[in-house]
């Protein structure tokens, strides 16, 4: 195939939409004519999309599903479904590390206005203000990148999955920055002009009651998603027998020892129905103190490294493998970001780099 502008086949695109390209000031990690290895997409936003949402809404208890815990959980779930609602609504499973179950509800939007309003109208309820809940805790983890703060990668074109789901533009073709370290960063249209470094540490200004943790500019997030439900029972072994087992050694890294690298918190989920059935889905979901830390975590450190690896091995065995990888990364400021916690425990989500670095 003859190469077309630019040096591209004439098949493959930028992940950056033409809406969001500039004159680049830093340079990528690879050349104009570099060939990715095997076929990925980015998802396409509308072009008046200026920022999108993403609010991660949980419910945490001792006993999983416990009466109070699924009432908790519906009633979120409903506050969903009103006006100025998300666009996308799914149910996910977390147990934490201190072995508690959380009930957790993932909505998109990609209008941060409707978003502001829906949150404004129903925050009170849905972080359980005057309920003083007793059997359970209540916890809202929200961002909202600029559209140019945000990238996506999937290893198919064929299914919308997280973000996916508000995107009105569908897939892009197969894109160009894939397939080698730092594509993530190229990937960012932001970063055409943008270093990302981060400002500041996550703290709370106040210890009492319902806890916000503030935080810091340029914190960086991942929803990194496995989709099995596709798989022939031959990949499925293999996925079981040699990925995941890597894959859950390196969430329960990041879990434990993250703080030691950047990653201030990690949760290791799976998607669910809301009502106690897990569906053929997990994703690693972490927020970091940089960009730089999470291309370090992935490029270099050993857990990555060998869930990489194992997933080159699985592709090389498995031709025409149908599992499906996801991965969503956002690059946000300080005043995009809102994370508050009710009667949950102390090392929840990000309250736990909260708590570990300073209160007031
Ligand atoms: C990049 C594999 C899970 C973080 C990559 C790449 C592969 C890969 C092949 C290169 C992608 C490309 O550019 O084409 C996998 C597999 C996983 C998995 C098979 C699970 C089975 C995760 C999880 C996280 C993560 C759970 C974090 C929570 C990253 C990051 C990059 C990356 C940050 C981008 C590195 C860069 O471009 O600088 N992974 N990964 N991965 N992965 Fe994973």
């Amino acid at each position: 195939m003859a190469p077309g502008p630019g040096g591209l086949e004439p098949a493959m695109e930028s992940s950056i939409p033409a809406h969001l390209t500039v004159k680049r000031t830093r340079t990528k990690r690879v050349g104009e004519n570099y060939t990715p290895p095997y076929p990925s997409y980015s998802v396409r936003f509308a072009e008046g999309v200026s920022n999108l949402v993403c609010a991660f809404l949980g419910v945490q208890s001792k006993q999983p599903l416990s009466r109070e815990a699924k009432a908790a959980s519906d009633g979120m779930w409903e506050l969903c479904a009103r006006d100025d609602g998300p666009i996308s609504r799914e149910h996910a499973v977390h147990t934490d590390e201190q072995g508690f179950d959380n009930q957790v509800i993932i909505a998109y939007w990609d209008d941060a206005e409707a978003y502001g309003r829906w949150f404004q109208e129903h925050r009170d309820a849905l972080i359980g203000a005057g309920l003083e809940p007793a059997g359970h805790g209540r916890w809202i983890e929200a961002f909202a990148p600029e559209a140019r703060g945000f990238e996506t990668l999937y290893s198919s074109n064929t299914f919308p999955e997280g973000a996916a789901r508000v995107a009105t533009g569908a897939y892009s073709g197969e894109i160009q920055e894939h397939g080698y370290w730092g594509s993530m960063r190229d990937r960012l249209p932001i970063a055409q002009t943008e270093a990302l470094e981060p400002a500041g540490d996550p703290f709370i200004p106040d210890n009492s009651g319902i806890v916000r943790v503030e935080p810091h500019h340029n914190l960086a997030v991942i929803r990194s998603g496995q989709d099995w439900s596709l798989c022939e029972d031959s990949e499925l072994a293999s996925y079981f027998g040699d990925v995941e087992p890597q894959l859950k050694a390196g969430m329960d890294f990041l879990t434990t020892e993250g703080a030691s690298i950047g990653c201030y918190a990690n949760r290791y989920m799976t998607s669910s129905d809301g009502d106690g059935t897990v569906l053929e889905q997990s994703f690693g979901l972490s927020f970091w103190h940089s960009l730089e830390d999470m291309e370090r975590w992935a490029e270099s450190h050993p857990t990555h490294v060998a869930i990489f690896m194992a997933a080159m091995k699985f592709l090389q065995a498995n031709a025409g493998a149908k599992l499906r990888l996801s991965h969503e990364v956002a690059v946000v400021s300080r005043d995009q970001q809102y994370y508050e916690y009710n009667n949950c425990h102390s090392t929840t989500g990000i309250l736990g780099a909260g708590r570990a670095l300073r209160v007031g």
